[in-house]
C-alpha cells in the first residue's frame, strides 16, 4: 500500500490523509510537532503494550490494581446488562476486570484509531466472553463518534491509561463534554488519570532502561518513512522525555542529532542539530484539578479511587443533567 502510494506522486491525494496533512502542518511550525495519535500504527500499538509491562512504567500496574479493588463498586453503579464503551481500547486488557465484575454486561464497543490491533483484541474478547456483543469501531475519538443506537442497558464509558493526559486541559474538557454527548443521558464514565508526583518517578517512567519508550517514539519516523515516502535517518534522531513543571506535563520529543534536511509527504524540512519534534504531552493532574475540569465539562464525581501511594486515580463520573 505505502509503496503503491509512493509510486504515484502525481495522483490527486498521493499520501494517506489526514496523516499527510497533519504531518505537513505540524512540521511546518516553528516548534515542529506531531499529534500523538500517530504513534499507534500496528508496530506502535505493540510497543505500547511492551511499555505497559516495564518496571519503570508504574501507571498500568497501579491502575490495574485500583480497578481490581474498585470493580465491585463500579459494577454496582453500572447495573445489570450495561453496554461498555471504551475510548482508545488498545489491547482491551483492563476492560476484562470490569467485565468480570459486572452483572451480565450486554455489549462492549471498543473505539480505537489502531484498527487492526483493536480488531484482533476484539476477536480474543469474543472468544472469552461468548455472551457479550463486541462491536469494534475504528474511529478517531477526538471527532464525534456515533454509537449504535440500539445498545442495551446503561451506557458506561471507559477511558483508562491516562490517555486523557495527551490532551491539553481545554482539549480534555472538550473531549469529556463530547463523550457525555456520545454516551447520552444517565451514562457513567470511568476515567483513569495519572497524578502529579515526584519528578524522578515521572521521568523514569518515560525513559526506561530497556529503551522501549525510545523505540515507541522513534517509530513515528519509521511510520512517516513507510507511509509518507519519508527520508528520515532514524539513527540521526534521539528520544527525549522530561517533566515540564510549568505545564505539569511530561513532554516527549525527537531531537535531531545533526543539521539535516528530510523529505516527507512530498515536502522538504530543515532540522538544526538539537532541534526537536514535539511528539507527545502527558499531563499530570491533581485530584482537585481533574474534578474541577470534569465539572466544567458537565460531569459530577460521585466516587473516586486511588492507590495508597497516590500515584494514580480512577474517577467515576456521572452526568450533571
Ligand atoms: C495510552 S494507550 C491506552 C490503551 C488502553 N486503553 C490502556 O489503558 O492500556 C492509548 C490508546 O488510544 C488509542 N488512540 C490514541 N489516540 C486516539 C484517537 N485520537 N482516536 C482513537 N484512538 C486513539 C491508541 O491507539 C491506543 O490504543
Amino acid at each position: 500500500m505505502a509503496l503503491a502510494l509512493a509510486a504515484r506522486p502525481d495522483a490527486e491525494e498521493p499520501w494517506p490523509q489526514p496523516f499527510a496533512r497533519d504531518v505537513l502542518e505540524g512540521l511546518g511550525r516553528a516548534q515542529k510537532t506531531l499529534p500523538a495519535k500517530y504513534f499507534y500504527d500496528e508496530a506502535g500499538s505493540q510497543l505500547f503494550d511492551r511499555i505497559c509491562d516495564l518496571p519503570e512504567y508504574y501507571p498500568t500496574r497501579t491502575e490495574t490494581g485500583i480497578l481490581r479493588d474498585a470493580a465491585g463498586r463500579i459494577a454496582a453503579r453500572a447495573g445489570a446488562g450495561c453496554s461498555l464503551v471504551e475510548f482508545g481500547s488498545g489491547s482491551s486488557t483492563k476492560v476484562r476486570i470490569l467485565l468480570d465484575a459486572m452483572d451480565a454486561p450486554a455489549a462492549y464497543v471498543p473505539i480505537d484509531i489502531s484498527a487492526e490491533h483493536m480488531r484482533s483484541a476484539a476477536s480474543a474478547l469474543r472468544a472469552d466472553y461468548p455472551g457479550l456483543d463486541v462491536v469494534p469501531m475504528a474511529a478517531d475519538f477526538t471527532r464525534a463518534v456515533h454509537l449504535p443506537a440500539d445498545l442495551p442497558g446503561r451506557r458506561v464509558g471507559f477511558f483508562p491509561g491516562s490517555t486523557i493526559g495527551n490532551f491539553t486541559p481545554p482539549e480534555a474538557a472538550d473531549f469529556l463534554r463530547q463523550a457525555g454527548e456520545t454516551l447520552g443521558e444517565a451514562s457513567l464514565l470511568v476515567l483513569g488519570v495519572d497524578l502529579r508526583k515526584q519528578v524522578g518517578r515521572l521521568e523514569a517512567a518515560y525513559n526506561d532502561a530497556a529503551g522501549v519508550t525510545a523505540a515507541f517514539n522513534l517509530n513515528l519516523l519509521h511510520r512517516m518513512n513507510r507511509e509518507l515516502g519519508g527520508t528520515f535517518d532514524v539513527a540521526a534522531f534521539r528520544h527525549r522525555a522530561f517533566f515540564n513543571p510549568v505545564e505539569s506535563r511530561i513532554e516527549m520529543h525527537l531531537e535531531s542529532l545533526a543539521d539535516q534536511r528530510v523529505e516527507v509527504a512530498g515536502q522538504g524540512f530543515q532540522f538544526g542539530a538539537g532541534e526537536t519534534i514535539h511528539t507527545e504531552n502527558s499531563y499530570k493532574y491533581s485530584v482537585d484539578d481533574l474534578e474541577a475540569l470534569a465539572g466544567r465539562a458537565g460531569w459530577k464525581v460521585p466516587e473516586r479511587f486511588t492507590d495508597t501511594d497516590g500515584l494514580f486515580a480512577v474517577f467515576c463520573l456521572t452526568r450533571q443533567d
